[in-house]
């Protein structure tokens, strides 16, 4: 099967060009909105330790909502289960930097990927790190066996220049007491650790312990096993915000989103696939690069729904 994969990739590569016109670039953060459309990479990163890529796959890109799978791990690393006093785990149907449930939930969010609940989680590993930001890094680092991922400061800057919506979140939280720290040291660290940039092999790689029950392979435990399937499952509910049920139901497999135009898939014991092309759907994500999954799950039978009927 892995033998097919680099002509599957390059096949699904050409497929998707139609698709790079479509949608638009993040241009609430302004150094995002630079970025050219036609660009689209795939790789593929097994358990067994292959790598396969096809397009752009090599080139670095700005990770943005994709750090909220690295800094949920070492939040629950270092806070195990007691985070979820804080956070909940159910879909909110809603934009990622929506406002409207925190009031009526009285400042809890509904899951730790919309941006809300990444803030609870930055403030969390501010209350652990002197420099979050960093502790979430060298994370990266960790996974990849390699120190040349770096934070892109102009993007960290844009979109903290820029963060009026998410200082509102923030500040919303903090008056219901579930936002501990300064929110200005939140927002620094959130906006710092949002601007990791990162290639489709770099992603498909660092994320291979999710699909893995917490181990990076050929490395050391990040998070125990039951964390990591409980990271999946809510990648799988609330990864890709209010289209996480039709991506579910078009690609069957957990995913992560981000407004940098990357998705990261797990395929659990076996792989994970990241996909990058910046143009984005109305809900914040990538066009091309969803219709670009669906194609690999697809093309390989993936999906956690499949299953030989049981003999008993
Ligand atoms: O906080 C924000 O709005 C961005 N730094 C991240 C949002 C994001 O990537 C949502 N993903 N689709």
């Amino acid at each position: 099967m892995t033998r097919d994969i680099p002509r599957l990739l390059q096949a699904i590569a050409d497929d998707v060009r139609p698709l790079l016109d479509q949608g638009d670039v993040a241009s609430y953060i302004p150094a995002l909105a630079r970025v050219p459309r036609r660009q689209f990479g795939i790789a593929v990163a097994t358990v067994g330790g292959e790598v396969y890529g096809a397009g752009d796959s090599e080139r670095r890109f700005s990770i943005q909502s994709l750090s909220k799978m690295y800094a949920l791990a070492l939040a629950l690393q270092r806070e195990g289960d007691a985070l979820w006093q804080r956070v909940g785990r159910e879909p909110s149907g809603t934009p990622f930097n929506s406002l409207v449930q925190l009031e009526r939930e009285r400042g809890v969010p509904r899951n730790p990927f919309v941006n809300a609940g990444a803030l609870v989680v930055t403030d969390v590993l501010c209350r652990r790190y002197l420099q979050p930001e960093r502790a979430v890094l060298e994370l990266i680092h960790r996974l990849l066996g390699d120190t040349t991922v770096s934070i892109d400061a102009e993007v960290a800057r844009s979109e903290r220049a820029h963060s009026d919506r998410n200082a509102a979140i923030a500040h919303f939280m903090r008056s219901f007491g579930n936002l501990h720290g300064d929110v200005g040291a939140v927002l620094d660290a959130y906006c710092a650790q949002c601007a990791v940039a990162m290639s489709c092999s770099e992603l498909a790689r660092a994320s291979l312990f999710l699909a893995a029950d917490g181990v990076q392979p050929r490395g050391a435990r990040v998070v125990d096993a039951l964390a990591a399937r409980r990271i999946g499952a809510l990648m799988l509910t609330c990864g890709a915000y209010d289209a996480s049920g039709d991506l579910a139901w078009r690609i069957g497999l957990p995913i992560k989103t981000g407004v940098g135009g990357g998705i990261v898939a797990l395929v659990p014991g076996r792989l994970c696939v990241c996909a990058w092309a910046p143009g984005l759907d109305a809900n914040g994500n990538s066009i091309a690069a969803a219709a670009a999954i669906e194609r690999f799950a697809a093309a390989i039978g993936a999906s956690i729904f499949a299953g030989e009927p049981s003999r008993d």
